[in-house]
């Protein structure tokens, strides 16, 4: 039969023949949350999405055109798998300053943000059946990209001051992970930053198994309040694979992430980066360094985020201590965009999302941060997207499901 305009759309492939990888794959429950945030009226501290009112769009129309006219078809042409040196030059060169040891270009390699980051990880290391051992609860992205390459997990319960150190070491011992998985600036999605001493403790076991460290920093430059803990990476030196992004600090939109890793590490992540997409966006590479570049980045657009930020972090606790009822409790994270609330045992907090998106006021239920699925008992709530009056609105409107529910 020719394909012709009417019968286009037919169907001719029955049953299509996915591979089971992709099958295996569950929705992001965040990107179907997203798509009731557009109900009207509807407060939504569910997504990961960083203040889009303070966005440099001015200063980033500037770059781009600096971009073009700096270096004109290059900007729009194939670029090094690796990424342009010049922004490797200057992610070296900031890195070298926030982790307190000297970085250089040739152990860097652009991503198409973090996110691709864990999937290159996943596809340098990980074989069918590998455990990673990760914080409980986690990063879902990162059990989505790692899910791909169906490995399995064991977790150590995340504390106040980072993962249980003693049951890490007893799931080592138990199932010899590959990798050991952590966030361990102001965490996605519970907060919590972890303490110099269990980083230590960390670098220590991963020296004492041989198991590379996976330290996924999306939030390290959003602080606002407590002390710098020393980074992984300076503590844990060639064991420890660093995840950058300056999707919350600049804008997601531009896709722009980086590795930082040993060179016998980075052989085979320029690799398999090469396999995926052959390189990040030139033009958007191009921009960022601009933007880097002009200086408005460090002096003053970090810390704008870091004084707005931080406000919005103060008027959601201030709320929650106000209007929560006293058997729901929270964590109060020293920065990044998150904070955990964790409801008494006998509530849902997945079906409790239901009474919470009718009384127009959205959160992203704990279950799938969870590897094992095994905790319905907490929500993460982003204290960054919403202004403060909508953040007040929102929190009432919380408090009263949450009291009308226990
Ligand atoms: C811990 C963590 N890792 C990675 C990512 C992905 O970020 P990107 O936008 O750079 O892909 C996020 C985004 O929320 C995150 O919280």
């Amino acid at each position: 039969m020719v394909t012709t305009v009417e019968n286009l759309h037919e169907t001719i492939i029955k049953d299509w023949p996915f591979s089971v990888k992709a099958v295996g794959l569950e929705a992001n429950i965040i990107r179907e949350i997203l798509k009731i945030s557009s109900r009207p009226g509807l407060i939504n501290f569910a997504g990961g999405l960083p203040a889009p009112e303070l966005f440099p769009i001015d200063d980033l129309k500037a770059a781009a055109v600096r971009a073009i006219e700096k270096h004109g078809a290059e900007t729009l042409q194939y670029s090094l798998s690796q990424g342009i040196l010049p922004l490797r030059e200057a992610i070296a060169h900031r890195m070298s300053a926030h982790v307190h040891m000297d970085f250089t270009p040739d152990i860097i390699q652009i991503t198409s943000g973090s996110q691709q980051g864990l999937d290159l990880v996943g596809r340098a290391f990980l074989n069918s059946g590998d455990y990673v051992l990760t914080e409980r609860p986690t990063y879902l992205g990162a059990l989505q990209a790692f899910n791909f390459y169906q490995c399995r997990y064991c977790t150590a319960e995340l504390e106040s001051d980072g993962m249980n150190i003693a049951e890490a070491e007893e799931k080592i011992r138990r199932h010899n992970p590959k990798l050991i998985y952590v966030v361990p600036n102001f965490q996605n999605p519970a907060g919590i930053t972890t303490s110099g001493e269990k980083r230590e403790a960390l670098v220590h076991l991963s020296r004492k198994y041989q198991i590379p460290i996976i330290d996924d920093n999306p939030y390290g430059e959003l602080r606002y309040s407590g002390e710098r803990q020393p980074s992984l990476k300076e503590l844990g030196g060639n064991a420890v694979i660093q995840l950058g992004t300056f999707s919350k600090i600049v804008s997601p939109g531009l896709r722009i992430g980086f590795i930082a890793a040993c060179p016998e590490v980075m052989t085979t992540i320029e690799r398999v980066k090469q396999s995926t997409d052959l390189h990040s966006s030139t033009f958007d590479q191009w921009v960022l360094l601009e933007y880097i570049n002009s200086g408005k980045l460090d002096s003053t657009h970090i810390p704008l985020l870091r004084d707005e930020y931080g406000k919005r972090r103060d008027t959601m606790i201030e709320a929650m201590e106000r209007a929560f009822p006293p058997d729901v409790t929270f964590t109060r994270p020293e920065g990044g965009l998150f904070l955990w609330v964790r409801v008494p045992s006998k509530l849902s907090a997945s079906a409790a999302l239901n009474n919470a998106v009718e009384a127009g006021v959205a959160y992203v239920p704990g279950k799938p941060f969870y590897p094992h699925g095994d905790n319905d008992n907490c929500v993460r709530l982003n204290f960054c997207n919403a202004t403060h009056e909508k953040i007040k609105e929102g929190i009432r409107r919380l408090a009263e499901v949450f009291r009308s529910l226990i």
